[in-house]
């Protein structure tokens, strides 16, 4: 290539931003080092660069199943509720009252704040790599039986045996290993507790995630294909979303962030009704 042709690729990225962020983490995210930098970086600057406190949750929201319970909980007018509803429904898939809960991957701490105020847990950490979104959620939601602190999925900082249930929600697909995520979540749950977990993957990558649950040496008692109702959640917020992007973002990064947060007509919102992206809910169980 002459050296007039490398300048004008430079010129061209140098002017789209999002479209060379785009590229340089699809090119790289099969590594794990570069999937494990990527998180810290992202969610480290998200939280530092956009401290709004009412933007609490990084999830894409979820619409219930005609079987699940009616939320009937007043929620203040300016909460997302889909993403709320996405903990909600998750964390009730056992008994949290009284136990010991640990969220890993718990980011701007609007999920753990609901599950640890309404389904009063003993105690609720909230783990997080990115350092300024555990400040953030410190700074933000304060109860008595919630705390938030910073550390790897990959190496949790906790005695064996120590946690009744696990949650983990939109956040396992940013692991260097899922394998020692997994094994990690194995030793800190005491016999007989839980692993609740929701996420996104590729058809290829949600296979392979369900190879990676059933050789955790845990149980699996419920597999559920959830896209629907994420698309469903997606579809509803949609326009409040478009305010909040347009009021917290800077116009030149819109375009990237709709893409991250799932808006109407994004790749992600896209592909979950093509069935390109799977999202997914599981409820496992360490049996010893
Ligand atoms: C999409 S956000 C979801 C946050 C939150 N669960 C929610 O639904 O609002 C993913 C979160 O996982 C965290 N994360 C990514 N890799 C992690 C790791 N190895 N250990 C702990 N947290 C991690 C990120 O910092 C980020 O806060």
């Amino acid at each position: 290539m002459r050296r007039r042709d490398s300048w004008l690729i430079v010129l061209y990225w140098a002017d789209k931003p999002s479209s060379m962020i785009n590229f340089i983490i699809r090119v790289f995210k099969r590594f794990a080092w570069f999937k494990r930098l990527n998180a810290k970086v992202t969610y480290e600057l998200l939280a530092k660069r956009i401290p709004a406190e009412e933007w609490q949750f990084m999830n894409y929201g979820y619409v219930p199943n005609e079987n699940e319970k009616p939320l009937d909980i007043t929620l203040p007018p300016e909460t997302q509720r889909y993403s709320l509803q996405m903990y909600h429904y998750l964390a009730s898939k056992t008994t949290i009252e009284g136990k010991h809960v640990l969220e890993v991957g718990s980011g701007r701490g609007g999920g753990a704040k609901h599950v640890a105020g309404v389904l009063k847990p003993e105690s609720y950490i909230g783990l997080d790599l990115a350092q300024s979104a555990v400040d953030l959620a410190n700074k933000i939601h304060q109860l008595p039986n919630l705390q938030f602190f910073q550390g790897s999925a990959e190496s949790i900082p906790l005695e064996d045996n120590t946690i009744d249930v696990v949650l983990n929600v939109e956040s396992c697909h940013a692991y260097g290993s899922v394998d020692k995520f997994l094994s990690e979540v194995k030793r800190v749950l005491k016999p007989g507790g839980y692993l609740l977990l929701v996420d996104f993957r590729s058809v290829e990558n949600m296979n392979l995630l369900k190879q990676q649950l059933k050789n955790s040496g845990l149980k699996q008692l419920e597999e559920e294909n959830i896209s629907k109702n994420v698309v469903q959640a997606m579809e509803a917020e949609d326009d409040v979303k478009k305010e909040r992007i347009k009021k917290l973002v800077p116009e030149k990064w819109r375009k990237l962030f709709g893409e991250f947060a799932g808006v109407v007509g994004s790749k992600l919102h896209t592909n979950l009704i093509n069935g390109d992206r799977l999202y997914y809910r599981f409820v496992l169980r360490k049996e010893n």
